[in-house]
């Protein structure tokens, strides 16, 4: 639906995290059929309390995506109503996710003002969910430049923080910021831990206790949340946050703003599937997606790359961070694309969510108001099946 340069280019850098990661996944007993899947695996309890994602207000919360990140809303077929908040808060979320592309509506020169009309639908949007009961996080997103101009639009990012801060200053502890959705290449690991502390500090001049939440490159990897993301020790109000899109052949199957590696659908999860699906003759090109379609084709479900392998070992990793650093964990996004079959769907949802829970992760539905949806804001109604995977 929106062919975005940035998304397209998240290809790269998290496919070859994705094979690499999905190659290691051998370790697990064979079993002779896909289901069910194993017993969960236990998950160490870190020595020192880690505060609660209930505590926070973020524990299971939805994205409203697809509107204020769009370039204008509207521009990709949703525009928010309140009743969208109503429905959030009825159905048993705490929080939602608020993608919102600022960069596209503040000055290009200084001092960068942001629109005054764009910052009051921002208002607006945070006036319902606090209305709603719901906590919510406003999240930087869709910074493009950012990426590929690092130097050229570090003030800019820094003043865009300082207004938003100013701005939402006394707004109760429930309204949360996020700095930049998913930093990635050629944005490099220094740029990004320096670019980012400096707006950081911007918002804490003015809102010294508001939760703030950042991710590390590589699309919010999880690895680069524990490897490579720099938290300031002193500052006690951060989350770190990771997106798990794995295995993104299943999750971004047929999704037209992929390449041609994902073009292959009727990916099930888990695998392996009834009958052998051999991946199209554009992405069988790439030598990683052969390699993945072979096991997936032949793995059992414990070990096959399109399995709970795989999602495990992208939360331990996150959960790493949480133990080594004590600071919360919120998996900002995770979502399946309806062009896999909803039983597939609510399976990869469910055990991930509870992978995620069992870990003490916070974490918000990828819910993008197209492809990825669970909600339909046209109608006002849920997939329940998806709902069901997500909250019961
Ligand atoms: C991006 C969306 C994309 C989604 C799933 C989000 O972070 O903003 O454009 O659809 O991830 O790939």
């Amino acid at each position: 639906m929106f062919a975005s340069s940035s998304v397209v280019a998240r290809l790269g850098a998290a496919l070859a995290a994705c094979a690499a990661l999905l190659g290691c996944a051998t370790s697990v007993p064979p079993a002779s059929s896909k289901v069910p899947a194993p017993a969960p695996a236990a998950v160490a309890v870190p020595s020192v309390p880690v505060v609660s994602m209930k505590s926070l207000g973020l524990e299971r919360g939805i994205n409203l995506g697809n509107a204020l990140d769009a370039p204008d809303e509207g521009d990709w077929g949703v525009v928010l109503t309140g009743s969208d908040f109503v429905a959030v808060k009825k159905a048993g979320f705490d929080h939602v996710r608020l993608p919102v592309r600022f960069s596209n509506h503040a000055m290009t020169t200084e001092p960068f003002s942001i629109n005054s009309t764009f910052m009051a639908r921002v208002d607006w949007a945070i006036d319902q969910a606090i209305s709603n009961g719901l906590s919510i996080i406003v999240d930087l997103h869709h910074y493009a430049v950012l990426m590929t101009e690092p130097e050229a639009n570090r003030a800019r990012f820094v003043a865009l923080w300082k207004q938003i801060a100013e701005h939402e200053r006394d707004r109760p502890p429930s309204v949360a910021f996020e700095l930049c959705n998913e930093p990635t290449a050629p944005l490099a690991v220094d740029e990004w831990n320096a670019i980012m502390t400096e707006a950081l500090r911007a918002v804490r001049a003015s809102n010294p206790t508001r939760t703030v939440v950042l991710e590390g490159l590589d699309w919010a990897s999880a690895k680069n949340l524990r490897d490579t993301l720099i938290i300031p020790e002193t500052d006690h109000h951060i989350v770190g946050s990771f997106h798990m899109y794995q295995p993104i052949l299943f999750t971004h199957q047929g999704a037209d703003f992929m390449p041609s590696e994902f073009e292959t659908t009727g990916v099930v999860f888990p695998g392996p599937p009834s009958q052998p699906l051999e991946p199209s003759a554009r992405a069988a090109e790439k030598g990683w997606v052969n390699e993945w379609f072979r096991r997936y084709n032949e793995e059992p479900a414990p070990r096959n790359p399109s399995g709970p392998a795989t999602i495990d070992n992208q939360l331990d990793v996150a959960h790493d961070f949480l133990e080594r650093t004590h600071v919360p964990v919120y998996m900002g996004e995770f979502g399946a694309i309806d062009h896999a079959d909803s039983t597939s769907r609510a399976a990869w949802i469910r055990m991930t969510r509870q992978g995620a829970e069992r870990r003490g992760f916070g974490w918000a539905y990828w819910d993008d108001g197209g492809r990825f949806k669970i909600y339909d804001r046209a109608s006002l109604t849920w997939n329940q099946v998806l709902l069901d995977a997500l909250l019961r």
